[in-house]
């Protein structure tokens, strides 16, 4: 039988072309996997048919927007996860997902190999390949542009000898990744690292230097994650979406970073995520005032480490998985709303009420009504500064000598 490879299908030139290019460098058929993770653009049917005009012999389409809001989106807003504190896991997160649905086309269709368009230079590879060795150990991986010297000059000549059913003229500069949770942009005059972006790099986001009228907006939450906007509830993927849209067109969720790449390199990317960003700010604020003072310190640490484990390509790992079931813990009272003005770039939060809140107004009052008995703070301090202080004694003690 004829050995079946599945493909990792976006819709464009470089992964059209890697279906013929598969099949003449390997002798393999191709089946192409489109997945939505809300990447939004062409419809799937417009993608399943390209696939098939460019010689796939089956094509596998799934709408995972929700499955990935709720599973990949919620996690990472429960985490708040930021890898070097600026990054929302944007393409990070979507791999998993992704993973799952061709691990899941490989059993479907038979097939013994899975094919994504990565280079040999980022993260990316990793995630998938990882995320397959974890979630379907007997299959192989191939990555045409990696492996078979797939190359986007002859990516394009191969599209036009075959004549297959893909722009090959259209020149972008930039190499984009984007989903529901935001976009990510890179390369061409974005490599001068101190060349400011320009305007044209930007979709999901509107020039915050001249934004609408501010827009107030109250964020409901359950067990941290979004369950009402204004009032009326929501899904977590219409959240993101409604935010997205919102704080889209008040320039927030702009990031310029140069991050560290797991392969060691140190690349700059242009990221923009409105919703995410807009949701882990109502978040962190909600969860100031529900989670124990303790919890929330050492939360902040299992957070850092959970975004760089996703980050890394660890979806799938025992650690992750680990740390998941603590701060899933640390959820179970973050509930509440949260009102924000989006505006000129900015996501600022000015209310917050929760019934289970930690906020004791008598405690925090400075007028009549406080309850907090202030002559125990004397002892407090005496008791907190004692080993600093009999150590400072030992110090000038053993200069004096
Ligand atoms: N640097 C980010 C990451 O590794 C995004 C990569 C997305 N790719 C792109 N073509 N911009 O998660």
């Amino acid at each position: 039988m004829t050995e079946r490879i599945v493909l990792a299908y976006s819709g464009g030139l470089d992964t059209s072309v890697a279906i013929g290019w598969i099949g003449e460098a390997t002798g393999a058929e191709v089946i192409a996997v489109a997945v939505d993770v809300g990447q939004g653009g062409e419809s799937l049917e417009t993608i399943r048919q390209r696939a098939l005009g460019c010689g796939a012999v089956e094509a596998y389409v799934a709408d995972a927007s929700d499955e990935f809001a709720n599973e990949y989106c919620m996690p990472t807003l429960k985490a708040n996860g930021l890898y070097q504190g600026h990054y929302p896991l944007v393409s990070a997160i979507s791999r998993p997902v992704i993973v799952k649905h061709l691990v899941k086309a490989a059993r479907e269709f038979g097939a013994t190999t899975v094919a994504h368009g990565c280079t040999g230079k980022g993260n990316d590879q990793v995630r998938f390949e990882v995320g397959i060795q974890t979630l379907g150990p007997d299959l192989k991986c191939i990555a045409p542009v990696r492996d078979l010297a797939l190359t986007r000059d002859k990516a394009i000549a191969f599209a036009e000898e075959k004549g297959l059913p893909i722009e090959t003229t259209k020149k972008n500069p930039y190499s984009i990744d984007q989903n529901v949770w935001g976009r990510a942009v890179e390369t061409g005059y974005l490599e001068d690292i101190w060349n400011a972006p320009t305007k044209d790099i930007y979709d999901y986001t509107a020039t915050p230097e001249f934004p609408p009228a501010p827009d107030e907006v109250i964020i409901s939450f359950e067990a941290g994650i979004p369950v009402a906007i204004d009032g009326v509830k929501v899904t977590p993927l219409q959240a993101i979406k409604e935010l997205n849209r919102r704080a889209g067109v008040q320039g927030v969720g702009r990031i310029d970073v140069v991050e560290d790449r797991l392969v060691g390199i140190k690349s700059r990317e242009i990221y923009e995520a409105p919703g995410a960003m807009a949701l882990m700010t109502a978040h962190k604020h909600l969860e100031d005032i529900t989670v124990e003072r303790e919890q929330a310190r050492f939360k902040a640490t299992v957070g850092q480490r959970w975004a760089e484990l996703v980050y890394d390509g660890q979806w799938f790992s025992p650690l992750k998985r680990s740390l998941d079931a603590f701060i899933e813990d640390t959820q179970k009272y973050v509930s509440g709303d949260i009102r924000m003005t989006l505006h000129g770039g900015q996501a600022i939060v000015n209310g917050r009420r929760s019934e289970t809140s930690l906020y004791d107004f008598n405690l925090a009052t400075y007028d009549t009504g406080d309850t907090f008995d202030q002559s125990m703070a004397r002892g407090f301090i005496e008791l907190w500064g004692m080993s600093a202080k009999v150590a400072s004694g030992r110090d000038i003690r053993v200069a004096g000598q």
